[in-house]
Formats: structure tokens, C-alpha cells, sequence
């Protein structure tokens, strides 16, 4: 369990907090690429960290991210028209650039110089491996992209999606770090009835139920750990599902099969997450059918804290119970719609916005959990340097019993 104090610390995102601060020492997708598909299209409204931007692809086809309010009389930058070289405000036509700057102010006397002093906030942006990047800290601070190793294959051997989890980050990420629930969470009573993609390592479904009491081990690493889950298989051998964690809430998950498979969650706010899923083939394009993608809308929805937002929101989700199937329960554990990503959203966004980590009771196979925790409020507001192997704030993080 976790002090009310430090769930706190864990899960506020917005300006100014530690562990805000902490999410804007890296940069970070904010939208698949392809959905802004085309120079002076139709932009889009983000909400990041807390923040609320507006995305746009000026006519050169550079991607800008602006503070969503104009800066003259804050209406919103969405209802704006995206030409020539920038986002012209509705209201009165001030018109600004990616960076930000202000170009063209038609509502002041030609004679003033009034534009070349007026910034709105626009945020660094790059655009690699498919998807859009932002990154939010101090200039003097701002590192080069990360290089996940996917990043710069061909498009073909990549297969990047993009999905609201309405929670905090971090139930998304603590799910992403526990091995345990795939014995039940995503089981098919009789394996041989699942329907899986053909690259899936063989025998996955088989050897997650022969052993539902994983053993783990966590490795630290300068980038966040790596852990093992070991299940004892019916014929003595070891079967390991290993994860790794990339700070602050990117995980490399165990592969399936041939195909690598890597997530990144994105703090919308406190209480929202933006998911992005990739998967990929190092050597060979990804075939037809090989993977999935999530069921999405992509129509703007209001999310918990009333902002509208053009995120992808699950076709299945909380207000229409995931389509539960009690039916389904008869080859299924449950009988949640949507596949293993539905499953997923629908244990952790259930769990309410904020999870109440004070009233939890944690097991030895949630120790990755633990370790994400532990290295978090170490991480928070500090510095970028790795964490230290013991909870730096005594009497939160409990280690659960049998845990040495
Ligand atoms: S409010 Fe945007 S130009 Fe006036
Ligand atoms: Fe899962």
C-alpha cells in the first residue's frame, strides 16, 4: 500500500508538481502521425500533462503544438483556420506559426510591430517511428529523442495505434508491470479454442495457466529494470515473461512470438492516459492480419474533467460495460469485449480515476508494481539519475511479505 500522501505524489501530473516535472524531463508521443495526414489540415485538440493543446500541420508539413487558447482574448485555437504557414485564431484572425510566434495581426494599425513581440506557448515537436512527439521541460534541459529500437524501421514493420485509458498513468503502467493477471485476466478455459494470431509464441496460453504463482525478479538498469516472471512448467521447465521498464511509463513487453511489442503511457491528466501500443518486426514487414488494432472512435469526447478532446476512445469502455458477455464466460475468464486491451481497460479504469492505493493489499507477485513506485518517488522532481535501490521515503512502498 502506499500513503495517501504518496499516491499523491505518484499521480499528479499537472504543472509544477514532482511528478510532473519528472514526465517533462522526456519527450513523448502525443498523437499517431497519421492522424494528422496532411499539410493545412484539420487540427486537433491534445491534452497533455495536464495542459490543454491544439496540434496542427502547417502548409511545409512541419507539426505545430500550441497552447489551445489564443493568447489575445483566449478563444479556443481549434476553431481556427490552418493556412499558409500557420493557425489563424477565428476570432479576430492573429495568426501564429508551429513555434508559436505570431506572424500576422490584421486587427492592429499596419504600422505596429505589436505581432513581432507576441509568443503564444508552442512546444518542441518531432516526428519519428510514426508517431508525433512533444516535449514539455525546460529548453536548457531538453534531451534528443529517445531511441527505441523501433523507431527507425520502414513503415511496414511497424504497427503504432493510439488509445485513451481513462485512470491515471500509473494503473495502466502497474498493469503493464504485473504478470501475474495474465493466468486469468486474458485465459481462455480451454487454450485450444483462442483465437490468436499465428505468430504467437506457441504454447503461451498453455504455460501461463500450468503455473498461476509466478515467481519474480527485478533487475535495476540505468534506463529503469527489467524483471523476469518464472512459471514452472508440468514438465519441469522454466517458462519467463520478461518486461522491461522504461522510465517514466514506457515498458518493452514479453515478446509474442516473432513480433516485439512495446507501450507508452502517456499522462492526459490525472485522472486520463493516452496509451500508444507498437508493435513490429525487426527483420520482415508486418503481414496482413498479423496483429491487431485497437476498435476506436476518433469522434472529440469529454473526458472526465469535462475538456473535449480528440483522443481515440475504446469502441468498448466504461459506460457501456465493455459489452460484458456473460455467455462468453463459458471459454473465457471474462467476458469483456475488445480483446486483451479492453480486458486490461476494463480492470484498471474501474478501479476509479485515481486508484486509492491506501486500501490495497499487495501479494509477492505485485513486486514490479512495487519497483515502479519505489523508483518513481525517487525519480520525482529530482534529477534524471537512477534510482536508488531503496524506498527514499520510509514507511510508504510496503514491501509484501516473503520479499527479501
Ligand atoms: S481571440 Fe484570437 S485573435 Fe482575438
Ligand atoms: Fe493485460
Amino acid at each position: 500500500m502506499l500513503s495517501v500522501e504518496d499516491n499523491a505524489l505518484l499521480t499528479k501530473v499537472g504543472p509544477g508538481t514532482p511528478a510532473g516535472n519528472l514526465f517533462r524531463r522526456f519527450w513523448h508521443p502525443v498523437v499517431t502521425a497519421a492522424r494528422l495526414p496532411e499539410p493545412d489540415g484539420k487540427p486537433l485538440r491534445a491534452r497533455i500533462l495536464g495542459e490543454n493543446i491544439i496540434l496542427f500541420r502547417d502548409t511545409s508539413g512541419k507539426v505545430g503544438a500550441l497552447q489551445a487558447l489564443c493568447p489575445h482574448r483566449r478563444t479556443q485555437l481549434f476553431w481556427g483556420r490552418n493556412e499558409e504557414g500557420g493557425l489563424r485564431c477565428a476570432y479576430h484572425g492573429w495568426k501564429f506559426d508551429v513555434s508559436g510566434q505570431c506572424v500576422d495581426m490584421p486587427t492592429e494599425p499596419p504600422e505596429s510591430n505589436y505581432k513581432d513581440r507576441l509568443r503564444t506557448i508552442g512546444y518542441p515537436v518531432e516526428e519519428r517511428g510514426g508517431f508525433v512527439w512533444i516535449y514539455m521541460g525546460p529548453r536548457d534541459r531538453q534531451p534528443p529523442l529517445p531511441e527505441y529500437e523501433w523507431m527507425d524501421l520502414p513503415a511496414g514493420h511497424v504497427l503504432s495505434s493510439s488509445f485513451l485509458q481513462e485512470s491515471n498513468y500509473l494503473q495502466a503502467l502497474e498493469g503493464d508491470v504485473d504478470t501475474a493477471h495474465v493466468s486469468y485476466l486474458h485465459r481462455f478455459l480451454d487454450p485450444e479454442t483462442a483465437p490468436q494470431p499465428p505468430q504467437m509464441v506457441q504454447g503461451y496460453r498453455h504455460f501461463v495457466i500450468q503455473d498461476t504463482a509466478p515467481r519474480l525478479s527485478v533487475k535495476q538498469t540505468g534506463y529503469g529494470f527489467l524483471y523476469g516472471g518464472r512459471r514452472t512448467l508440468d514438465d519441469g521447465n522454466y517458462y519467463w515473461r520478461i518486461t522491461q521498464w522504461l522510465a517514466p511509463a514506457a515498458t518493452q513487453l514479453p515478446s509474442a512470438g516473432e513480433l516485439s511489442n512495446a507501450k507508452i503511457n502517456v499522462p492526459v491528466d490525472d485522472e486520463n492516459t493516452m496509451s500508444f501500443g507498437v508493435f513490429y518486426h525487426r527483420n520482415r514487414p508486418m503481414r496482413e492480419g498479423e496483429w491487431y488494432t485497437p476498435s476506436t472512435s476518433t469522434e472529440p469526447y469529454k473526458i472526465s474533467t469535462g475538456h473535449i478532446v480528440d483522443h481515440p476512445r475504446g469502441a468498448t469502455n466504461l459506460d457501456n460495460d465493455f459489452l460484458i458477455d456473460r455467455e462468453a464466460e463459458k471459454r473465457k475468464f471474462v467476458g469483456v469485449k475488445g480483446g486483451t486491451g479492453a480486458e486490461d481497460r476494463a480492470v484498471t479504469e474501474s478501479m476509479g480515476p485515481v486508484m486509492d492505493r491506501s486500501e490495497e493489499h499487495l501479494g509477492v507477485s505485485d513486486i514490479a508494481v512495487v519497483a515502479v513506485r519505489r523508483a518513481c518517488c525517487g525519480w520525482s522532481g529530482t534529477s534524471r539519475t537512477a534510482p536508488s535501490r531503496r524506498c527514499p521515503r520510509t514507511g510508504s512502498c510496503s514491501t509484501p511479505a516473503g520479499w527479501t
